[in-house]
């Protein structure tokens, strides 16, 4: 577990940079941390036993395996560094990372508003344990003005811009300035943009998380997630970390951190090849519409200018009619997609999508099927020549 004064790298130096240093313990020997498998850790004396436990919670003590090991201090130092937080803790999962300020922050009695196209099993851990304790649990449209909806007992803000499948922006800034001085937590799932393309707790949100499992271990190998947290909410998240006994395993923070030292140059790929294939969709007659944010249609757009420096390689399409069948013939025929859950790595996925019945406050109105796409590290031809051939298909199966 780390703390930001720890960053071997100086603020003002770019990002790029940032990220291939951070967390490096740097000198001679081997360029990454090797990987240490620890749980015990042993010492001289019980004299520097005792100093070791008093100590525990500084970042670069090791005490005990749980407390993190060298491996997972580099990755939480360099992640850190990604989001402009004050510090971060490495989780087993992206989803423990969506869960861990939930149970921090929500007690009975307590309201919370969140963004109606959050990732679908947030949800599900929202409705099932979140709310069986007593805490009010509000779906909103992602794009309304939270002002009015807001009570004495508000406690938390659960945003994910933008969100699950249908890619909608929310206004961060304007959110955490509604939520400032209220005691209002801000929480952003900040997977799709990685710190690298946007960074909400410079626009003023309290905490990130991230499925590190997408961009940041970027080659599908591995189960990840992180919890970054301003100054202020910092303690709350570590303490919690802890007392749910929450740690990540080393040989997945080493793959995270080895994933960072390429994001920059893996999300820049991914922008372009995404951008490519987007726009050569929305000029296809079968498809009504391409939900990617970088593009002037999509709700949030203007957002997506201001708040965001570039897009990363999710984003999704509607077909203008047909069903699901001829949504199948369409991807099952696909040579260089695979078909598969989760996203981020260097491969193509795509995957039907049905937004309908996850959504209790936006209703899906699209006329015919969804399609979401992962543009990998492939040339953007190969895969525009692949999805052509799909929608002949799709347009032989609808008849
Ligand atoms: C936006 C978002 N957040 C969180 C998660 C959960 O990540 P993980 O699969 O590592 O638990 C996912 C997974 O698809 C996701 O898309």
């Amino acid at each position: 577990m780390s703390d930001a004064s720890a960053q071997n790298v100086p603020a003002q130096i770019a990002l790029d940079t940032r990220l291939v240093h951070a967390g490096r313990v740097g000198g001679t020997g081997p360029v990454n941390t090797p990987v240490h498998r620890a749980s015990t850790i042993l010492f001289d004396t019980v004299a520097d036993l005792d100093a070791a436990k008093a100590a525990r919670f500084a970042k670069g003590t090791l005490f005990y395996g749980r407390f993190g090991t060298p491996d997972t201090f580099a990755f939480e130092e360099a992640v850190s560094a990604l989001e402009a937080g004050a510090a971060t803790v490495a989780v087993p999962s992206g989803l423990a990372a969506c869960v861990l300020p939930l149970v921090a922050f929500l007690r009975p009695g307590d309201h919370v508003l969140v963004a109606d196209t959050i990732y679908e099993p947030t949800r599900t851990s929202l409705n099932a344990f979140i709310a069986r304790n007593g805490v009010a649990v509000e779906y909103v449209d992602p794009r309304a003005d939270l002002a009015p909806l807001l009570r004495p007992e508000t406690r938390m803000i659960y945003l994910e811009s933008p969100g699950s499948l249908t890619f909608e922006l929310q206004d961060l800034p304007a959110v955490a300035a509604l939520a400032k001085g209220r005691g209002i937590v801000t929480v952003c799932d900040n997977t799709w943009a990685t710190g690298y393309f946007c960074q909400p707790l410079a626009l003023g949100i309290d905490i990130v998380v991230q499925a590190a499992t997408k961009y940041i271990v970027g080659h599908s190998d591995a189960m990840l997630g992180s919890v970054t947290a301003n100054a202020e909410y910092w303690p709350a998240v570590r303490n919690t970390t802890y007392a749910l006994g929450q740690y990540a395993g080393p040989d997945d923070a080493w793959l995270g951190a080895r994933g960072l030292r390429t994001l920059a140059v893996r999300m820049e790929r991914h922008q372009a090849s995404a951008l490519a294939v987007a726009e050569w969709l929305a000029e296809q007659a079968d498809v009504a519409s391409v939900l990617h944010p970088a593009l002037p249609g999509c709700p949030g757009h203007a957002i997506w200018r201001r708040d965001f420096s570039g897009a990363s390689g999710l984003f999704a399409f509607t077909l203008a009619d047909g069903d699901d069948a001829a949504r199948a013939a369409l991807i099952d025929g696909l040579d260089l997609f695979g078909i598969g859950y989760s996203w981020g790595g260097y491969e193509s996925l795509a995957i039907p999508a049905d937004p309908g019945p996850l959504r209790t406050a936006t209703p899906w109105m699209a006329t015919g099927p969804l399609v979401r796409l992962q543009i990998g590290l492939e040339d953007p031809a190969d895969l525009i020549a692949d999805l052509a051939a799909g929608l002949d298909r799709f347009r032989a199966a609808r008849g």
